[in-house]
């Protein structure tokens, strides 16, 4: 083919994304090829208004699947843009993520917004979860069963925001989305496959506030997910 008209195509191709990409933050389902007679050519947006995850979070909301439902005061289900292209998936609400409703939003958030901030983007621009809705007892780690119970909420938020990029912050998140047995200390800066997005683990902030020297690698990784993500952005 003419590499002009190749070129032209690939252009082409990248505009139709943006827009489609831009449609699906405003609810848009799918978008249909041509129409006849008089709307022949014309591209139709088919609307679902509640394309969104409240849904979801409204399950979540009354979950009582696993007993950390007994402990909690809320469910804290994930925040951010819903077409986020860049996600973060974190391990379980502490004291204060239980009480504000929302994930990140105690001492390791603050951390966790700052490395946001630091690969020049807003915690708007991005989603964060975790793996678990409730809060455990005490902060303890989540037992397998909690995992297990509630790791299809999770696959649908992953699979409604489809991200380019997925960052499994410590050990748990790593386990779930990247499903191998090594350490995160071997796993980190590394992508694996989830479902086709690439993940990336790398450590937890809350070990970064017991462990600051870790911080220097954390960096690393993130200058690596972002020249990542600006590479997969302009690909076609
Ligand atoms: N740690 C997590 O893994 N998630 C939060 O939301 C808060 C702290």
């Amino acid at each position: 083919m003419n590499p002009a008209l190749q070129e032209e195509l690939r252009k082409l191709r990248r505009s139709l994304q943006g827009f489609l990409e831009a449609e699906k933050g405003f609810g848009v389902e799918a978008v249909m090829g041509k129409g006849v007679g008089r709307e022949k050519n014309v591209m139709h947006s088919v609307v679902s208004l509640d394309r969104n995850l409240e849904p979801l979070r409204q399950e979540v909301s009354v979950c009582i699947k696993c007993p950390l439902h007994q402990g909690r005061r809320q469910t804290v289900f994930g925040e951010g843009s819903p077409s986020a292209k860049l996600m973060f998936v974190g391990e379980a609400p502490g004291s204060e993520e239980d009480q504000q409703g929302r994930p990140f939003v105690g001492q390791a958030g603050k951390l966790l917004t700052k490395i946001i901030e630091a690969i020049g983007l807003k915690r708007e621009d991005v989603y964060i979860a975790n793996i678990i809705k409730c809060r455990p007892p005490g902060n303890r780690a989540p037992l397998p069963e909690e995992i297990h119970s509630c790791e299809p909420y999770l696959v649908r938020q992953i699979e409604f925001i489809r991200p380019r990029l997925i960052c499994a912050l410590g050990k748990y998140a790593a386990m779930v989305l990247v499903r191998k047995e090594e350490s995160i200390s071997l796993l980190r800066g590394n992508f694996y496959d989830y479902q086709g997005i690439p993940v990336m683990p790398t450590f937890h902030p809350a070990y970064l506030l017991r462990n600051p020297s870790a911080k220097r690698l954390v960096w690393e990784d993130m200058k690596k997910l972002k020249t990542t993500l600006e590479k997969l952005e302009t690909s076609p």
